[in-house]
């Protein structure tokens, strides 16, 4: 599969899970983020490593989108990140547990729309069908690694690991 096609799956899984997430009982909240959070950090670690990392290194000042995306996916990134650890403090079963989790929602929504509409075409036409699928390999590796159960870093390792076949 390739990268992108990879990384949409993982947004649907996200998405999916930050809906069931806005509908469950206040005392479910704990145990699907818990599965949710370790998530999202992969995901946004494994794009930036292996597809927008890459792409903007290639495309150099010919591209300034793909090349200025680098650092704005950076950002928005780090600004998740911060909501994230603000979550973490609160208690899931509080209502503002629940407010602090939809501003992360709306910005995720916000920015996996920008993906996948803005972004995404870009990167398709720059890499073609062929080096999607050489990156798909490390995101597919990542994926199944944290399937089974691995952390971040271990789930990392491997599409590392992956990618050292691939390229
Ligand atoms: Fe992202
Ligand atoms: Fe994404």
């Amino acid at each position: 599969m390739d990268a992108l096609e990879e990384l949409r799956q993982m947004h649907v899984q996200a998405q999916t899970a930050f809906r069931r997430i806005e509908g469950a009982m206040p005392d479910q909240r704990a145990g699907l983020w818990a599965k949710l959070r370790p998530e999202l950090e992969l995901h946004e670690k494994i794009e930036e490593q292996f597809v927008y990392d890459p792409v903007a290194r290639e495309v150099g000042p010919r591209d300034q989108t793909l090349k200025a995306w680098e650092g704005e996916h950076e950002q928005q990134a780090k600004e998740a990140d911060g909501i994230i650890a603000r979550i973490g403090e609160l208690d899931p079963k509080d209502g503002q547990w629940m407010t602090e989790f939809q501003t992360l929602v709306s910005m995720m929504d916000r920015h996996i729309a920008h993906e996948e509409q803005d972004i995404w075409p870009q990167i398709r036409r720059e890499w073609g069908e062929d080096k999607l699928k050489q990156a798909g390999r490390p995101v597919g590796a990542a994926k199944s690694a944290a399937e089974g159960g691995a952390s971040v870093s271990e789930a990392f390792g491997r599409a590392m690991q992956a990618a050292k076949h691939a390229f």
